[in-house]
């Protein structure tokens, strides 16, 4: 099952996936459950990731493409394999980041990412979770930790647009796009997130899938 995390800079994927991560272990078994992350998320990733994080990239078309490498690598190595063996993947960003950030926040065309997505064989996630957190909280948070990347000082309206692109993915796929209130508790929020797995996970056994 591959399930994806999505939101904002500063929505706080990172620890709901690690916080869904334990909930979910105890329940399938370590070898069961992998956790990954984009950009990066691959074995010798970390140059790619530094090059796209470094924000070298003058034109959207590089940083589309240094993305769309990135997950090329990660859905070859990783999560392909990961899926066609039965594990529950547990992926910090996929294509909804690109189409929210490089579409949206950007105006980069959205039908060629997902022609791109759909021949290089990315996987569709079965599940995602957009964690919805207002942007002036997000913005406080990153700012906080002394990370706030640049374009977002230089372009205030950036995340804005990312977010409503994020409401707009969610409300075109509603079936696959979960939203979680990013405003309540991280215990509530991930007890909420891995019941919705296993139960997921548990009708597929019941039907016989996967
Ligand atoms: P990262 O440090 O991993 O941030 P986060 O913890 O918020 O995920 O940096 C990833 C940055 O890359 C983040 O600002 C989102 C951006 N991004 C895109 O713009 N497009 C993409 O396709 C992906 C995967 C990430």
């Amino acid at each position: 099952m591959f399930v994806t995390f999505e939101g904002i800079d500063g929505s706080g994927k990172s620890s709901l996936s690690e916080a869904a991560e334990n909930n979910i272990v105890p329940r399938l078994g370590r070898e069961r459950v992998i956790r990954t992350h984009e950009p990066g998320g691959w074995e010798k990733g970390q140059g790619l990731r530094s090059l796209i994080l470094s924000g070298s990239s003058e034109s959207t078309w590089t940083e589309v493409l240094l993305f769309l490498a990135d997950r090329c690598e990660h859905v070859h190595r990783v999560i392909g394999p990961a899926i066609l063996s039965g594990k529950v993947i547990l992926c910090e960003r996929f294509t909804d980041s690109t189409v929210a950030y490089q579409s949206y926040g950007r105006g980069f065309p959205k039908d060629i990412i997902e022609v791109f997505s759909q021949r290089a064989g990315f996987p569709v996630p079965d599940i995602t979770f957009w964690i919805d957190l207002p942007v002036g909280t997000a913005l406080k948070r990153i700012r906080g930790r002394g990370t706030a990347p640049d374009r977002f000082e230089k372009d205030p309206g950036l995340l804005e647009r990312i977010a409503l692109g994020y409401r707009t993915i969610h409300e075109s796929e509603p079936e696959r796009v979960f939203r979680i209130d990013g405003n309540l508790s991280p215990e509530v929020i991930s007890s909420e997130v891995s019941s919705v797995i296993l139960d997921r996970l548990e009708a597929w056994q019941d039907r016989g899938e996967k």
